[in-house]
């Protein structure tokens, strides 16, 4: 099979795309897959250079051309930027599968996944609408609360309103905040915030990454994750848990600092709370729309309720990130967990 790997990409989860996209390429069977990289660089150019050349420089944007036979798929024109030109041809698609390591707006957002469709490329993980709900945590929340799911309270704000006004929100949520992006991952433009001079600084800094940001009451509990798989009939792994040495689980302590965070796999909680975060998990999962794959964050509250924090629809598959080793741990080895994605993928 040819394997198309998409990776890098415009959100401010580049890097973090870049460290999943290792970690999967070198998984890969390459005596079942023949691998091609697709790096997208910052700008949101295409290129299809090999990883280092795309990681130290992407001088000069090529023509991608998914199907490199008859050049039936031309993505993105030379010099990156919009989509000009697109044609497919059945008889012969290059890619068999594509797997988008894609975190963040234009990759995990369903950009990309309708593009794909419309290319007629089998892709790995959530269609356009699982992505879509799945990274707006406005939209996720609403329908989750829909589903009767327990999600925690929030408030939305959008860049042409009035700056939301501390008293108020700190009256309606009570301290401390969280103020995120709507649109958003791995923690970026995320503050904890317990008093104004904060918030103030704190909107400033998500409404940098997004038109619309929610801000958050604080739940108390444990931060309790649960990887998915799947599709119809999607199956939950056993639980994890991040113990944060920081203020909370920020970009730095997932990424930046060694110690800012450990992962406890399985998480210590009982057989009782695991089943009930993998049968919550896969209603995540399913209400969502979310296919193939997805990881659902939660909160254990002291009174033993759980409440849904988020789903990511292309999880980190960084060394350290929670989706791939809590399949290890629950009996399906790295390999063959990208195995079974690509099969869900083109099943
Ligand atoms: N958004 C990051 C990649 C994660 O969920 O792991
Ligand atoms: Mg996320």
């Amino acid at each position: 099979l040819r394997v198309g790997i998409l990776f890098g990409g415009k959100s401010a989860e580049h890097e973090v795309s870049l460290q999943s996209a290792k970690n999967v390429i070198d998984a890969l069977d390459q005596d079942k897959y023949e691998v091609v990289l697709i790096g997208i660089d910052k700008q949101g150019s295409w290129l299809l250079n090999d990883t280092s050349q795309f990681l130290l420089n992407s001088q000069n944007p090529q023509l991608i051309k998914l199907n490199q036979s008859n050049d039936s798929v031309t993505l993105v024109p030379q010099g990156g930027g919009a989509l000009t030109h697109l044609t497919t041809n059945q008889a012969d698609t290059a890619l068999d599968v594509v797997f988008p390591i894609l975190h963040g707006p234009y990759g995990e957002d369903g950009t990309v996944q309708g593009l794909l469709k419309l290319a007629g490329v089998p892709f790995v993980g959530s269609g356009i609408l699982g992505a879509a709900v799945g990274m707006d945590k406005e939209m996720m929340k609403r329908l989750l609360r829909d589903a009767d799911l327990p999600v925690g309270p929030f408030l939305v704000f959008r860049a042409h309103q009035v700056n939301p006004n501390f008293a108020d929100v700190a009256g309606k949520l009570g301290l401390p905040l969280f103020v995120k992006p709507a649109n958003l991952g791995s923690s970026v433009g995320v503050n904890k915030v317990t008093n104004e001079e904060e918030f103030r600084h704190a909107v400033a800094d998500a409404f940098q990454y997004d038109r619309k940001i929610l801000v958050e009451a604080f739940i108390e509990g444990r931060e309790i994750e649960c990887s998915v798989l799947g599709n119809d009939d999607p199956i939950a792994s056993v639980p994890g848990e991040v113990i944060a040495t920081h203020e909370f689980y920020s970009y730095e302590a997932k990424y930046i600092d060694e110690n800012g965070a450990a992962l406890e796999i399985p998480a210590k909680v009982s057989a009782e709370t695991a089943r009930a975060v993998q049968d919550l998990a896969v209603k995540v999962f399913t209400t969502l729309g979310c296919e193939g794959l997805a990881r659902v964050d939660f909160f254990l509250c002291p009174d033993g309720e759980l409440v849904v924090n988020e789903v990511n629809t292309m999880p980190g598959f960084t060394s350290i990130s929670m989706y791939p080793r809590l399949w290890e741990e629950s009996g399906i080895p790295y390999a063959e967990l990208i195995d079974r994605l690509i099969r869900l993928a083109i099943e």
